[in-house]
C-alpha cells in the first residue's frame, strides 16, 4: 500500500536538525475510515491538524535499514476534519548522523527521508489517497538539534520557516515492511526523589532509578530563558556528577522557553540515566513537580513476577527487570546510554531465556531475528552486532567485526528459547535456515572440521580470572567456541525434530563434534590444563602467541551443562568446579559465557547448596555486590564501581547492562522450580521441582504463560516447607518435591508440606 508513496527529503541539508513535512487536503464527504501509513530513514513524529498521531515513539524503530525498514499504520478516522493539514517531523534517528562506537557518521544514509500515505475511504464507496511527493512543503522546526547519542535542542522562540518543496529521495535500498516488532511506548513516570547540590556545586536531580527514556519538563518561564540538562547514571566517589562512561555520547537536552506554559521532552532521541544535572535553569528554586523521568521501551506484555523473603534478592530481581526494560527498546541492546546502544548478539543470547520469563518477547525478538537473518553472510556467519552499524575493521581494534562464538550462537539459542517459551512452530520454521546456516558456518570454519579453532572471539567476556582490568577471561577461546559448536548443533537437531525434518546428518555431525571436543580438550574426564592461543590484539600489530586455560569455572560449567562429558565423569568435574569456587573464597570468576549456566551446572550435579551460596554472596564478584553498592539495574562489570569507590575504566563501564541478569532463569527454573519442557512447550507441560532454601524464607513466582498462569509459593515454618502450587486448566504439571515425592497435577490449586 505505502509503496504508492514516494520517498522525499528536504531540499536543504538536514544535518542534525529536524524538518517538518506538511501537506494540506480537504475531505468533503462522510468518512468511513482513514489510515495513515508512514516510515522514515531517520525518526519521524506524525501530526494531523496539530494533534499527535498514535502514542508510540521513536518510529519507525531500528532495523537493518539496508534490507528492511518498518512502516507503521495508524487509524486516523476520528482526527480528520474538512480542512486538514498533515505534518510530520523528521529527525536523524539511528539511520543518519553519528551512530556506532567508532563515531561513524551516516552509516545507513547520508540524509533523512520520509515516506507516508494517507488513505481515506468515504461512505459513498470512493477512496482518496494523499501520498508524499514533491508537493509537500518542508519547514524548519523548533527542534533545532537531535541525535540519538547526543540529545536534543528545542527552541520555542525559533521562527518556523518554509525551506521549499520536498525533493525526491533516491537510493533507499531497504524494503518497506509492515511493523513487525512491538510499539515503542512510554511507561513509568518517576518523580525526582531528591535534589542534590554536589561538592562541585552542581545542581542534580535524582530519580532513584537507572533507566532508558527521557525527562519531561513542565515549566512557565520568561521567553528565551534556557534549561540545559545533562544526564548521568552514577555520582562519583565524592558525590559529583559523573558522565565520563558515556564516552562521546553527550546526552544533552537544551530547551528555550516560549514565555507561556511549556512542556519539553525529547522526541527524536533518548537517554540512559538516573541523575540529571540542571546545567542551566531559570529559577533559584527547583520545582520538582515540573520534572518526570519517563521510561521508554518496547511495549511487551509483562508475564513474570517474583518475590522472596530476602530483600537483597528482591532488589536484584528489580534490577534485572529494569535492565530488561532499559535494553529492550525496539531491539535488544547492550546498554542504553553510551555511544553504543547496539544489538550485541552475545548479550541477547545470554539473557533471552530470562527475558522470555519476565515478558512476552516473541514478537520483539522475532523482529530482531529477521535482521539477524538479513545480515547473515552467505557462508552463515553472524556478526557481533545486528544491525551491523560498524563499517570496517578499525586498525586498532579487531573487535567490531568479529564473528565470535557465544555471540553468533544467538542464531540457534534465541529461536530455540522462543520455541520453548511460546511453542510457535511457525516461528521456528522461519528461523530454522538461520540456525542451520550458522551450524554449517562453524562446520566449515578453521583448520579442523569438527572443532572451531583459531577464531577471533570475545571469549569469556569480562570474566574475573585473567587478572585485574582484563576484558577477556582466562578460559580457552577454542574450548568455548567448540563447546558452543556442539551446543548449537544440538539445538538445531532439536528444532529440526520438532519440525519433522531428517536430522541424521546433523546427528552425525554432533557426535563428531562432541568426540573431537573430548579428544582435543579433555584427558581422563577433565579438561586439559592449557591450550596454545594466538591473540590478535591489534590488527596492525603482529599476533601474540600465548596460552589459555582449560580448567576454569567457565570451562567446567560448559562441559557439564552442554553435556560434553560422560555421566561417570560428572561427579569429578562438578567437584572440581566447586573446588575452584571454594578456592576463590566462595565466589565465581565467570564472565558473559560461563555466568548464565554456572548455577545450572551446579544444581544439575547435586550442588544446589553451592549455587545458593553464590547467589547470596555479596563480595565482588557476585550478583549482590552491585545490589549492596546501590545498583538499580544490572552492571556491565561485576565491579563497575570498585571496592575503593573508584570506577572501572571509562572506556567501557555501563551501569545498565542486562547480561548478568540471566541468573533469574535459575531462580525461576530451579529455586522456584518452574520449567517448560521441550516435548510440550509454552508450559503446556511444566516441570515443577522447587529447591527451597531456608535463607530465602519464602519464594513466590508466577508466569502468565500462553497456557495460563502458573504460580508457586513456598515458605518455611518451623523447619517445614509448605508449598502452594497453582496450575491452570489444560496444563499438566510434573511435580517433584525435594524429598523425591512426585505426582502429576492437572488444573487446580495444590498444597503440600514436607
Ligand atoms: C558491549 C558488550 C558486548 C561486547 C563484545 C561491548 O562493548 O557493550 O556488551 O557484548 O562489547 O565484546
Amino acid at each position: 500500500m505505502i509503496n504508492q508513496a514516494k520517498w522525499i527529503t528536504s531540499p536543504i541539508d538536514s544535518e542534525q536538525a529536524v524538518y517538518t513535512f506538511e501537506k494540506s487536503f480537504f475531505t468533503d464527504k462522510k468518512i468511513v475510515c482513514a489510515t495513515l501509513y508512514a516510515s522514515a530513514m531517520g525518526v519521524y513524529v506524525p501530526y494531523i491538524n496539530g494533534k499527535r498521531i498514535g502514542n508510540n515513539v521513536l518510529t519507525p524503530g531500528y532495523t537493518s535499514y539496508s534490507s528492511r525498514i518498518q512502516y507503521q499504520t495508524y487509524d486516523v478516522t476520528d482526527m480528520l476534519e474538512k480542512e486538514n493539514r498533515i505534518s510530520i517531523g523528521l529527525g536523524l534517528g539511528w539511520a543518519v548522523g553519528e551512530f556506532g562506537f567508532w563515531r561513524i557518521k551516516n552509516f545507513f544514509a547520508d540524509h533523512t527521508s520520509l515516506v507516508a500515505m494517507l488513505s481515506v475511504k468515504y461512505e459513498d464507496g470512493s477512496e482518496e489517497t494523499v501520498v508524499t511527493d514533491e508537493t509537500w512543503q518542508v519547514y524548519t522546526s523548533r527542534v533545532t538539534f537531535a541525535e540519538i547519542y547526543h540529545g536534543e535542542t528545542v527552541d520555542m522562540t525559533a521562527s518556523i520557516e518554509l525551506v521549499g518543496n520536498a525533493v525526491l529521495s533516491n537510493g533507499i535500498k531497504g524494503k518497506l515492511v509492515e511493523q513487525d516488532g512491538e510499539w515503542i511506548t512510554e511507561h513509568e513516570r518517576l518523580a525526582p526523589i531528591e535534589v542534590i547540590r554536589t561538592p562541585n556545586g552542581e545542581l542534580v536531580l535524582d530519580f532513584g532509578q537507572n533507566m532508558a527514556g527521557y525527562v519531561e519538563i513542565r515549566i512557565k518561564a520568561k521567553r528565551g530563558s534556557k534549561i540545559v540538562l545533562h544526564h548521568a547514571e552514577v555520582l562519583d566517589k565524592e558525590g559529583n556528577f559523573y558522565t565520563e562512561n558515556y564516552r562521546s555520547a553527550r546526552n544533552e537536552c537544551t530547551y528555550v522557553c516560549s514565555g507561556g506554559n511549556d512542556v519539553f521532552k525529547p522526541e527524536y532521541s533518548f537517554q540512559g540515566f538516573r541523575y540529571v544535572q540542571l546545567v542551566e535553569y531559570p529559577f533559584d528554586e527547583v520545582d520538582l513537580n515540573g520534572f518526570r523521568a519517563i521510561a521508554v521501551h518496547s511495549n511487551m506484555k509483562r508475564t513474570g513476577y517474583f518475590r522472596c523473603g530476602n530483600e537483597k534478592i528482591n532488589q536484584l530481581y528489580h534490577n534485572i527487570i529494569w535492565g530488561q526494560k532499559s535494553n529492550y527498546l525496539d531491539l535488544p541492546t547492550d546498554c542504553p546510554q553510551r555511544n553504543e546502544r547496539l544489538g550485541w548478539t552475545g548479550d541477547t543470547q545470554v539473557f533471552c531465556r530470562t527475558g522470555a520469563i519476565n515478558y512476552d518477547t516473541e514478537k520483539f525478538l522475532r523482529k530482531w531475528m529477521r535482521d539477524v537473518a538479513a545480515e547473515q553472510t552467505p557462508e552463515g556467519a553472524v556478526k557481533g552486532i545486528v544491525p551491523n552499524a560498524v563499517r570496517k575493521n578499525h586498525p586498532k581494534n579487531p573487535g567490531d567485526t568479529r564473528i565470535s562464538a557465544a555471540w553468533g550462537d544467538v542464531a540457534c539459542v534465541v529461536p530455540w528459547e522462543l520455541y520453548l517459551a511460546y511453542g510457535n512452530k511457525e516461528m521456528l520454521e522461519e528461523q530454522f535456515p538461520v540456525m542451520q546456516k550458522w551450524v554449517d558456518y562453524m562446520h566449515g570454519v578453521g583448520p579442523e572440521e569438527f572443532l572451531w579453532l583459531a577464531g577471533m572471539h570475545y571469549g569469556d567476556w569480562l570474566a574475573m580470572d585473567a587478572g585485574e582490568d582484563s576484558y577477556v577471561g582466562a578460559t580457552s577461546n577454542d574450548l568455548i567456541a567448540s563447546a558452543f559448536f556442539a551446543y548449537s548443533t544440538s539445538l538445531l537437531i532439536k528444532a529440526g525434530e520438532v519440525l519433522g525434518k531428517d536430522m541424521s546428518e546433523y546427528k552425525k555431525l554432533y557426535a563428531n563434534v562432541r568426540k573431537a571436543f573430548r579428544e582435543y580438550f579433555m584427558e581422563n574426564g577433565m579438561p586439559k590444563e592449557e591450550f596454545p592461543y594466538t591473540e590478535v590484539l591489534y590488527l596492525d600489530e603482529p599476533p601474540i602467541d600465548t596460552t589459555r586455560k582449560g580448567v576454569t569455572q567457565t570451562a567446567l560449567t560448559l562441559i557439564l551443562h552442554f553435556d560434553l562429558c560422560d555421566d561417570n565423569e560428572r561427579p569429578a568435574l562438578a567437584d572440581k568446579l566447586v573446588e575452584l569456587i571454594r578456592e576463590n573464597d566462595m565466589r565465581m570468576t565467570t564472565g558473559f559465557v560461563g555466568t548464565p549456566y554456572l548455577l545450572h551446572a551446579l544444581s544439575e550435579n547435586g550442588y544446589t547448596d553451592i549455587a545458593y551460596e553464590l547467589l547470596y554472596q555479596e563480595r565482588n564478584p557476585s550478583w549482590l555486590y552491585s545490589v549492596t553498592h546501590g545498583g538499580t539495574t544490572m552492571w556491565e562489570h561485576w565491579d563497575s564501581l570498585k571496592e575503593d569507590g573508584s570506577f572501572w575504566d571509562k572506556s567501557m563501564n555501563s551501569f545498565n547492562h542486562y547480561a548478568y541478569g540471566a541468573v533469574y532463569d535459575w531462580i525461576f527454573g530451579v529455586a522456584c522450580g518452574i520449567k517448560t519442557v521441550a516435548e510440550a512447550p509454552a508450559y503446556k507441560v511444566v516441570d515443577i521441582a522447587p529447591h527451597p532454601d531456608k535463607r530465602l524464607g519464602y519464594a513466590q513466582a508466577s508466569i502468565d504463560s500462553r497456557n495460563g498462569k502458573i504460580e508457586i509459593y513456598w515458605y518455611y515454618k518451623e523447619d517445614k516447607v509448605y508449598y502452594e502450587i497453582t496450575i491452570p486448566e489444560n496444563v499438566t504439571a510434573r511435580l517433584t518435591l525435594p524429598s523425591g515425592y512426585n505426582e502429576t497435577l492437572s488444573g487446580g490449586v495444590y498444597h503440600f508440606a514436607e
